[in-house]
């Protein structure tokens, strides 16, 4: 499990303690002297038994199933950091999905889907804030000081809102989706996250946050954290069609699929001519995709498995992923079916997280009305 960490500065007026190393800049930590890089190893051996916690904020967008790329890139880690003693807050980002196209009828689904998923794969409510970002209006509210912090010409220079708005074939871009990485910034700013486990892509996102931070720091008084990105190194997962995994290329196995779907999925997935199977990302990305699934899901390398399939060929290597699929998702699925027929609990979950994040939200929300002299 190799995740990189850019060690976070505290910049807060209220600074969380950080375990030695990990975070408070006086320490460097193993590896270089600027503290940049940590593996993920090294942060959980940190974190082990450590009561002083790093504080960290992770969102999904509630547009529909996660996936087997998910949980292998990042939804796993999540859950690794949460066992470590991390303090995380996890994020239902509803506002989000009204970017890039209409609200649907299927979004409190999709909300109640992930909740289901995050609880299925081991996060442990008690322990962890699960909510939606519309249910707290207190962040919502942050938006307002911190837009005035950037400007239309920066948004517009954002790469990741850019691609977006082309893929989403509208003709003209919305206000929602020019300054949403600034909502963005408040999912973040709000709980004063010390670290949020991000795709490449969304590093533009935490650009914004970090800029908002320091300029609001720097205006008024130090309120915030500069949070930093925590990029996961397990490489991407590949769908059927040799893409990326994702649900916008329909290419995925979904974690709650059933395990014959996953068999039929898999079988479609992607091959080469060359019946001898090895491990080469970067010549026979197809295969060594495979290969790469049946590892992660077994927790050996890759080469390993790559050896004991030899020359079975492209069938003894689907069977072969397909059984560690099944293998390691069945306890998951299983929690994860019990969990979706109870709207109840589910909505409950939601409801608690929503109470926490309030909390967490009006506490930052009166620090920055009085940084800002507006405490009357
Ligand atoms: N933009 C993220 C995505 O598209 C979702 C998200 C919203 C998020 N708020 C966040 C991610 C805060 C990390 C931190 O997947």
């Amino acid at each position: 499990m190799d995740i990189t960490v850019e060690v976070p500065t505290n910049t807060a007026d209220q600074p969380r303690v950080f375990p030695p190393g990990v975070a408070d800049g006086a320490h460097p930590a193993p590896g270089g002297e600027s503290a940049a890089h940590l593996t993920e190893a090294e942060l959980a051996g940190q974190l082990i038994g450590d009561a002083r916690q790093i504080r960290v904020l992770t969102g999904d967008r509630p547009t529909g199933a996660l996936h087997l790329g998910h949980y292998l890139g990042s939804l796993r880690n999540r859950v690794r950091l949460a066992d470590a003693g991390a303090e995380l807050f996890v994020l239902v980002a509803d506002y989000q999905v009204i970017t890039d196209r209409d609200a649907s009828a299927s979004i409190a689904d999709h909300a109640g889907g992930l909740v289901a998923d995050y609880l299925a794969i081991g996060l442990d409510p008690a322990r962890s804030t699960i909510f939606a970002h519309s249910a707290v209006p207190a962040l919502n509210q942050l938006l307002l000081p911190l837009m005035s912090l950037i400007s239309v010409p920066e948004l517009e220079r954002n790469p990741t809102t850019k691609a977006e708005a082309a893929a989403s074939g509208r003709p003209a871009l919305s206000a929602l989706m020019l300054t949403y990485p600034v909502h963005q910034a408040a999912d973040i700013l709000f709980c004063r996250a010390d670290l949020v486990p991000v795709g490449k892509d969304q590093l533009p996102h935490l650009e914004v946050t970090r800029t908002v931070a320091r300029r609001f720091n720097t205006r008024y008084t130090p309120v915030f954290t500069e949070p930093k990105a925590l990029i996961s190194d397990a490489p991407s997962v590949l769908g059927s069609d040799g893409h990326k995994m994702s649900k916008s290329h329909g290419n995925t196995i979904a974690l709650q699929a059933g395990a014959d779907e996953t068999a039929a999925i898999i079988k479609g997935f992607k091959t080469d001519t060359d019946r001898h199977i090895t491990y080469d990302p970067e010549h026979r990305p197809e295969v060594s995709n495979l290969v790469l699934i049946t590892a992660l899901c077994r927790g050996e390398d890759p080469r390993a498995v790559a050896e004991r399939i030899g020359s079975g060929g492209a069938a003894a290597l689907k069977q072969a992923a397909t059984e560690a699929v099944n293998e390691h998702l069945r306890p998951i699925r299983a929690r994860r079916a019990e969990l979706a027929g109870d709207r109840g609990y589910l909505s409950a979950i939601l409801r608690r997280g929503a109470e926490r994040a309030t909390g967490e939200a009006e506490a930052t929300l009166a620090r920055v009305r009085e940084a800002m002299g507006m405490a009357y």
